[in-house]
């Protein structure tokens, strides 16, 4: 059946007729919001490109967790920065590390909503990579016991789900294994699977305090030219027990995103990291484009291509609209 019989334009005449036959809802729940912790009192440092986002000490934490909660949002992920940064990233395991503290917190004053935290070492070791460094190199299997710990501290302080964003390989397994050992084996894994070398993560470099000293991510991070190599990756995190996986960046991987889905048909997370967050601050300031419409259209692109849960920095602003 074709034009005129059959006219596509019959159900975009009016709003009601738009919203019965629309395919995507967006909903609070959809989002995850992260949060950087630094150590102090009442300290709020302003992120200079990222509107809205700031490095918290834990009492301001704690509001923030709060107001995500009575929005709706289902979970925050949380980032720390720490008091001083050694080559082994020591203070990510640390028992009284930020966000050990931070977890321990939150879930003494906050329930009702689930406390993630990224598993990695780059915020914490002064070389700024994500894993152990000898001789100018990222050793992976040596560094595979030091994600372990992490992940059983922060289980140990009261997580709800790790995330490991390290891009080792194996270190699904050596968390699964080290949790499971320590009767945590209740505890999710969301595996950032799928994380690409990518150029969008500079603003989070700057917030987290996280950039590399020497050299790029590229040995560990993956190529932005790969497809088939990221369902490799994923298909290897679900056999190491990664319960649910992460594409990330969002926008650029919306192709990646929809391929999981369809392969594998898991719960997928997408992470709309900070680059993709700047951009549109950026451009809604200059007046260049409506904010709030390429927040919602990016949002709802990202759920449409597959995803079940998105990360982003937008999360307390799109659910208000919501
Ligand atoms: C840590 C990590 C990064 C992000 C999340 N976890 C940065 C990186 O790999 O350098 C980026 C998130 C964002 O840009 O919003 N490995």
């Amino acid at each position: 059946m074709g034009f005129p019989q059959y006219r596509l334009r019959r159900f975009r005449k009016n709003e009601i007729f738009r919203e019965i036959i629309r395919e995507t809802h967006l909903r609070p729940d959809d989002f995850i919001l992260p949060l950087f912790v630094r150590p102090g009192k009442g300290v709020k440092r302003a992120i200079p490109s990222m509107p809205d986002h700031f490095q918290l000490s834990i009492d301001l934490i704690l509001k923030e967790v709060k107001e995500a909660k009575s929005l709706g949002i289902p979970g925050v992920i949380l980032f720390g920065i720490p008091e001083k940064k050694d080559e082994m990233g020591s203070g990510a395991y640390a028992k009284d590390g930020i966000i050990q503290r931070a977890i321990g917190e939150i879930k003494e004053k906050v329930d009702g909503i689930l406390v993630i935290t990224d598993i990695c070492l780059c915020e914490y070791t002064s070389h700024g990579h994500c894993g152990v460094v000898k001789n100018g190199k990222i050793l992976n299997d040596e560094t595979l016991e030091l994600l372990a710990r992490i992940a059983l501290s922060h289980a140990e302080a009261g997580a709800d789900m790790v995330a490991p964003s390290d891009m080792m390989d194996g270190r699904v397994a050596a968390i699964r294994r080290i949790l499971d050992e320590n009767h945590f084996e209740e505890i999710p894994i969301l595996s950032y699977s799928a994380k690409y070398a990518s150029s969008f993560y500079g603003p989070f470099r700057v917030a987290a305090e996280s950039k590399p000293q020497f050299g790029d991510r590229k040995s560990y991070q993956m190529d932005p030219a790969n497809g088939d190599e990221a369902l490799r990756e994923v298909r290897l995190d679900i056999e190491e027990g990664a319960d649910m996986i992460m594409v990330k960046p969002a926008l650029p991987y919306l192709d990646i995103i929809y391929r999981v889905k369809k392969t594998f048909n898991i719960p997928v997370a997408a992470y709309n990291v900070s680059g993709e967050f700047a951009l549109v601050k950026a451009a809604s300031k200059l007046g260049w484009v409506d904010g709030e419409g390429v927040m919602m259209e990016s949002l709802t692109a990202i759920k449409r291509a597959g995803a079940d849960l998105i990360l982003t920095y937008f999360a307390k602003e799109a659910a208000k609209k919501l």
